[in-house]
């Protein structure tokens, strides 16, 4: 039944007001086939915590088990199955060759049709690993702590080379291939590392494109920031073949199937690492300028990713599994590699874009390898049903679970999703977390619990979320009021810290809702996720999404205040802010607002400087929509800009009560420009649903 909800609306805490949806029962498959039975609620109650996440931990092979579950002597950085030790790359991989050896470990589809898809077995990976491994180590010189970067796009060598990293103890670093060489050197520096693998070229869209001279960029980038890049290790995308622009230069770049000849069969003894030990850094955006690196522990990680792909996934041994995104963030690295491998099945990677052989390559891709578990993001679903809402009917499809991750999903996507493309045979399970968190952290369990269109479901199992309003009160379930979710407990995937910036990492994510600062009780200690979110009477959240500086494009973070320095990097450019604008198949995108300095005249020259500065910087999917020239920007008394005033002036919304501003007369002026240009360049207005209306008057508040 639909109920209609209203709720009062004030600008300092964002309410909201709509429609409940209704509930769906998990299908019947799999209610039969499913992992998880009905008895796991129970075991995961608070009064079984953190125990209950031994659960997780037995899942892996120990060299020594721990001593303590979880140590929370020096908060709020919290240490998972202290004085245990194991190793990734075994956990992965070894453990699985005496029983699955032989079996598919990794299906790689490249993104021309007409290539071969490769087949990895456990036992191919094993190999291929121990041989990079070995490479890294004796040819490269790398040791036990050190950070490997890596700039791969979606090809095999991108997971054998993490669990080279891991073999050996290495703390990998893997920028995502579409970012710029720029984006790639600077996180290379914050993390001091000296070695970068990479690529020639790739096939995106199309098109073989050139990737190692992103590398040079790169190298340079961070060579300004202090770090000299020693060794490019290059893989090459084509056998034998070499198709980039950019010179190998002697001594520093090299070809890595040139090395790999000498380590031939070459097997590398794993590094029995501590539980609490690093095994990757994930750069993401958000709060300040710069991106930060959530640094993301071995044992703690580990279990989660594998406990969570079990249940909430629903995966056995033998199913074929795809995650339909990209290595290169966290979604990639928790369940295209970590997860799926850490339970021994088989995981499927795609190389390239789905409007690619357009309408369905994807669904092809699912029906030809026997896909029975799909995952992907809102952006890619509204894609698939934009280029043939019709075309999954055609297909031998029959998934069992299906995933959404990454932006919330519109109910009206979700039913596509589950009636279209799961033909009502599969459950879907919404699931919201963050790079931060290393797992998902609200969904739902398929097979036990009913869906709800656009709410991703309760806490996970352990996991206990709360809405807290900004003084720190509890926002109780089915108040109709939203506010900031936040978790009460930790939990085992959560990352150890931001590499290099504890403080910062106590300030973002703690400072806010802690009230003793000395407390080693983990209840004074909630984690502020910085999105917001409401909670209705049945317990299900529902995510409205960031209420810091972050702006989610297609399912991807980017701060504001990256996209800003990058504008006023060009010359002419005084101020800049950064915007979200509703896009009807990425999600949001970003709107650029810039004034000039004093003499410079507004022209399309300035605006598409701003443009290419900003893929220079971060890359091409952070291209504005649009990029404003204005006299001014809206701001309070005190200097600040009111992004939400552009913000809802991006949107067609109207921008409320003005009066207090510094400059409130330039706010009309603006609004008249935007939305005529907007206008003639084609922008259809729409109305706003209350949900994305709620987002925009949030937005940037929390400074
Ligand atoms: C948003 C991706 C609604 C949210 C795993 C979060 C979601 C940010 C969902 C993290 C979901 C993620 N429903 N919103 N199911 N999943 N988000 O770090 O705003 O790339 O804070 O991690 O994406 O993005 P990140």
């Amino acid at each position: 039944m639909e109920v209609s909800k209203e709720t009062e609306v004030s600008e300092s805490q964002i309410a909201v007001h709509w429609r409940e949806e209704e509930y769906y029962e998990p299908p019947a498959r799999i209610r039969e086939v499913g992992n998880a039975d009905p008895t796991i609620r129970e075991r995961f109650a608070e009064e079984h915590y953190p125990d209950c996440f031994v659960e997780y931990a037995e899942m892996l092979t120990w060299d020594k088990k721990w001593d303590t579950v979880l140590d929370t002597s020096n908060p709020p950085f919290w240490r998972w199955w202290v004085g245990g030790k194991l190793n990734a790359c075994v956990n992965c991989v070894d453990r699985h060759l005496e029983a699955r050896g032989d079996r598919n470990a990794i299906i790689w589809v490249p993104e021309p049709e007409a290539d071969e898809t490769q087949e990895i077995t456990y036992a191919e990976l094993h190999r291929r690993v121990n041989e990079f491994a070995g490479l890294l180590r004796d040819f490269a010189g790398v040791e036990t702590g050190d950070r490997v970067t890596f700039h791969l796009p979606m090809v095999p060598e991108l997971p054998v080379a993490m669990l080279a990293c891991a073999r050996l103890g290495v703390i990998h670093s893997e920028v995502f291939g579409g970012f710029s060489g720029t984006a790639c050197g600077q996180r290379m520096a914050d993390a001091v590392s000296t070695i970068l693998v990479t690529m020639d070229a790739y096939y995106r869209n199309g098109e073989l494109i050139d990737h190692k001279a992103k590398a040079d960029e790169a190298i340079e980038a961070a060579r300004e920031e202090g770090t000299e890049v020693e060794k490019v290790l290059v893989f090459r995308r084509i056998p034998g073949e070499y198709h980039s622009n950019s010179p190998m230069v002697e001594g520093r770049d090299f070809f890595v199937d040139e090395l790999l000849a000498q380590y031939a069969g070459k097997e590398v003894e794993p590094v029995s690492m501590p539980a609490d030990g690093t095994l990757f850094l994930m750069y993401t955006s958000g709060t300040t300028g710069r991106p930060k690196g959530a640094q993301h522990s071995i044992g703690g990680y580990l279990s989660y990713v594998t406990g969570t792909s079990k249940y909430y996934q629903d995966i056995h041994p033998d199913d074929t599994y795809w995650c339909f995104a990209d290595i290169g963030w966290i979604t990639g690295h928790s369940y295209i590699v970590y997860g799926p491998l850490g339970l021994g099945t088989t995981t499927v990677m795609y190389e390239g874009v789905p409007t690619i052989a357009r309408p369905s390559r994807p669904w092809r891709i699912a029906e030809k390898l026997g896909v029975d578990i799909f995952h992907t993001a809102p952006t890619t679903i509204r894609m698939l049903r934009k280029l043939g809402a019709d075309e999954p009917a055609k297909y031998d499809l029959h998934f069992k679970t299906m995933t959404t991750v990454g932006e919330p999903i519109e109910p009206d996507v979700w039913r596509w999703y589950f009636h279209t493309v799961g033909k009502d045979e599969a459950s879907i399970t919404d699931t919201w977390w963050q790079t931060e968190n290393g797992g998902f952290l609200g969904s739902t369990l398929p097979g036990l619990e009913k869906m709800k269109p656009g709410s991703c479901g309760p806490g996970v199992l352990g996991v206990y979320p709360v809405i807290k309003d900004e003084e720190g009160n509890e926002v109780p379930a089915g108040s109709g009021k939203a506010g900031n979710i936040c978790i009460r407990n930790p939990w085992p995937g959560s990352f150890l810290t931001i590499w290099g910036d504890p403080d910062r990492y106590v300030q973002t994510y703690y400072a806010k809702y802690n009230r003793d600062p000395k407390s080693t009780d983990w209840h004074d200690w909630p984690y502020f996720a910085n999105d917001g979110a409401m909670q209705a009477a049945d317990g299900y959240f529902r995510i409205l999404g960031r209420v810091d500086d972050v702006i989610n494009v297609a399912g991807h973070r980017l701060g504001t205040k990256e996209l800003e320095s990058a504008a006023t990097e060009v010359d002419e450019i005084a101020e800049a802010a950064a915007v979200p604008v509703i896009d009807e198949l990425r999600g949001r995108a970003v709107e650029m607002y810039v004034s000039l300095k004093p003499g410079v005249e507004a022209s399309e020259k300035v605006s598409d400087k701003v443009t290419k500065q900003i893929e220079k910087e971060i890359g091409k999917i952070a291209r504005p929509k649009n990029v404003w020239i204005v006299a001014d920007m809206p701001k309070t008394r005190s200097g600040k800009i009111m992004r939400r005033v552009i913000a809802s002036i991006s949107n067609f919304a109207d921008v409320g009560d003005v009066t207090a501003l510094a400059n409130p007369e330039i706010v009309a002026s603006i609004n008249e420009y935007v939305r005529a240009q907007k206008v003639a360049r084609g922008d259809v207005p729409r109305e706003l649903s209350e949900q994305e209306l709620a987002e925009i008057k949030a937005f940037g508040q929390v400074e």
